[in-house]
Parts: C-alpha cells; structure tokens; sequence
C-alpha cells in the first residue's frame, strides 16, 4: 500500500466519439459535477480526443466538431471551469509521453485481456490500431499524470481502472518508488449501468443502430418523451421492494434512470410508485427527463454558437493542467533515467 499523502484529485474523461446519450450522463457526466460541487476535491476532465481515433480515423472536421459539442455538453451539464479544470486531451502533451513509459511498463498479455479490445476489435484483431490494443495504457497515463486518486465511471470502465492500479503498482515496485497512488474507482448511484430502452440486456450505447435504444443529450422534450413511452417494458406493475426488480431487466432500467435522475435510491423510488402500471410510470419518467435533460440541450446548443469560447476555455484549461503535468512528468523521467 501506498505511505505518500496524495491530493484528493479527480480525474476523468469521455471519448469526443460524437452522440452523448443518457448513460453518459447519468453514469458520468452527472457524478463529475457532484464530485466538483463537493469540494473535497480538485476535479480535472478531460475530452480524450487521442483515444477518440483509436478504433477508426475519424474525418477531421467531425473529431474538432465532436470535442467542442463534448465540450459544450460538459459545461451545460453543470462542469464549471471557474471550479474544474476542463481540458482536450491532445492539448496537454504530457498524457501521451507518459503513456510511452506505460506502453513500456504494461506486458501485451494484461492489454490481451481487456474485454473492451476483445469487443472493438472482433475477430480480426490483425487489422486493428496499435492505439486501440494501447489504449489502456493512455487511459492509465491521463489519470496518472494528474496523481489522480478518484476516477469517477460507469461499470464498463472497471476493468480498465483495475489496469491503471496494476500499472502504478508495478511502475512504484520496478522503480523502488513510491510515486504513483493507486487510484479509487468511483462506480456508484443508481446509474452506473444504463441499459438500452428497446433491450434491457444491452447497454444503452452510441454505437446502437436503433436511434429508439437511447435518449441522446441533444433530443428534444418530445423526442425524449416519445423514447420512453415506446421503451420495451414487461405487463406487471411495478413492485414496492428491490427484490421485485430481480428478473425484470427493462423494469429495473427504468427505474434506475427515474431514480438517478431524481437523485433517490431505487428503494426510494419504488415506495413512492410500486404498484403502479408502466401507463401511470412511463408519463411521468418522461416528465422527470424532459425536466431534467431539455435544459441541457438548450444549453449546449448556445453554447456551441460560440465556438471561439468554447476553445478559449480548454486553452485556458490546458494551461491549468500543464501546471500539474509537467512537474510530475520531469520526475517520471527523473526516475526512469531520462537525462534531462
Ligand atoms: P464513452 O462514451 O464510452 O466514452 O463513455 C464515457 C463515460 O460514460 C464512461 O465513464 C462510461 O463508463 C460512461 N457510460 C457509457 N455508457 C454508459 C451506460 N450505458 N451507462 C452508464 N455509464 C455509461
Ligand atoms: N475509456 C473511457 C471510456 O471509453 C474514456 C477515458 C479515457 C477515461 N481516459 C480516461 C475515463 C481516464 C476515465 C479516466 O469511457
């Protein structure tokens, strides 16, 4: 276990991959803001704009419109950059040089086992990106170079996170240092794994073909309202207790979004609406998001009427940053035996 005090930092980022949608909202975005209005912590996020080609070359005007509408997204959704530090991945060099180091650090049968590559890359991992096979390695670098100590996600980025620990803890031991924290992953609330609206055993994702599946960030209230009154959902009312849930995938997702949107625990949720018919729940969860979700995409679309304004916050954020980074990365390298 690691003796040095770190600073309490929070560190996390979203792929500007295009398309925000709910889960990435209700499973991060939502918990970044709660992490900064804390206080507890000095909170930097990040539009990871590197990873963002990993998987496919992106046109070039898409991956720079994508970074500003995340950008956008980040600060409608209440990520303030008086408060936190909100930065374009590429713009602070120091996360790729020390993803180097780790790229030299991390063994190729760790990366093997990360279920993400294994679904991006299918069965032809021959013709996938060395970026994509390395992406752990920048992820692990991103929060490493902030000694980040809390990384706040959803589930899907466990596994990841549990390979940033391993990186740090085998970097402080070949080293003989004590350097890198081990970083806590922050997987909590009720959201942390939002589920598809048309099938309750996939994750509600961007990649979905069926527009229907998700309710994006820039749908309007009737689109949003009109997604869920049409989500998959099973003929029994909703139970009162947790346990009913059980064996009721498409029920409990419902449920977990109203209950993340409104801030409650499922229990909380189901006192006040067990017994009710999907007729009487789905009307008003469609209120509940409207209520919640119509503000932000008015907000991101004004914002991104001022894209010079939008870039001179992540200037600005990247400036804050290097102040962080740099310093930590000399002595990465002081380390490592890089002459200086
Ligand atoms: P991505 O869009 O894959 O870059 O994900 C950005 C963030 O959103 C990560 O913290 C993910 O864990 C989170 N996220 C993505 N999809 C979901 C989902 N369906 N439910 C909850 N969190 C999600
Ligand atoms: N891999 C994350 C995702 O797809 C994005 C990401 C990159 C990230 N670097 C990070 C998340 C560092 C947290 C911390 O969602």
């Amino acid at each position: 276990m690691s003796e040095t005090q770190f600073t309490p930092r929070v560190f996390s980022g979203i792929q500007p991959s295009g398309g925000l949608h709910l889960g990435n909202y209700l499973g991060a975005i939502k918990r970044f803001v709660d992490m900064q209005d804390q206080g507890d912590f000095q909170t930097v996020y990040c539009m990871v704009d590197l990873h963002a080609i990993t998987a496919k070359l992106l046109d070039p005007a898409t991956l720079r419109h994508n970074t500003r509408e995340l950008a956008a997204g980040f600060i409608a959704a209440g990520v303030n950059p008086e408060k936190s530090i909100l930065i374009n991945q590429s713009q602070v060099p120091e996360h790729a040089q020390l993803a180097w180091i780790f790229n030299c650090v991390a063994r190729m049968g760790w990366m093997g086992r990360m279920t993400q590559w294994k679904d991006k890359a299918g069965k032809n991992a021959e013709a996938a990106s060395l970026g994509l096979f390395a992406y752990p390695a920048l992820m692990a670098a991103d929060i490493l170079i902030y000694h980040a100590t809390h990384v706040p996600v959803g589930e899907d980025q466990k596994q990841h996170l549990e390979l940033t620990r391993d990186i740090a803890a085998k970097f402080n031991h070949d080293y003989g240092v004590d350097f890198f924290p081990l970083t806590e992953p922050v997987i909590e609330g009720a959201a942390t794994r939002v589920m598809s609206l048309r099938d309750g055993s996939k994750k509600m994702s961007k990649s979905d073909p069926s527009d229907a599946s998700r309710i994006n960030m820039t749908d309007d209230a009737d689109t949003i309202a009109k997604k869920i009154r049409k989500a998959k959902t099973d003929p029994d009312a909703l139970p009162s207790e947790v346990e009913g849930l059980k064996d009721r995938p498409e029920a409990r997702n419902l449920v977990n979004i109203y209950a993340g949107l409104n801030e409650q625990t499922v229990a909380q949720v189901l006192a006040d609406v067990g017994g009710q018919q999907f007729g009487t729940f789905k009307p008003a969860l469609a209120e509940l998001a409207v209520a919640k979700l119509a503000p932000i995409s008015t907000r991101m679309s004004e914002l991104m009427a001022d894209q010079a304004e939008i870039d001179r916050t992540l200037a600005k954020g990247a400036q804050q940053a290097r102040e962080i980074t740099a310093p930590i990365l000399k002595k990465t390298y002081e380390i490592v035996g890089m002459v200086s």
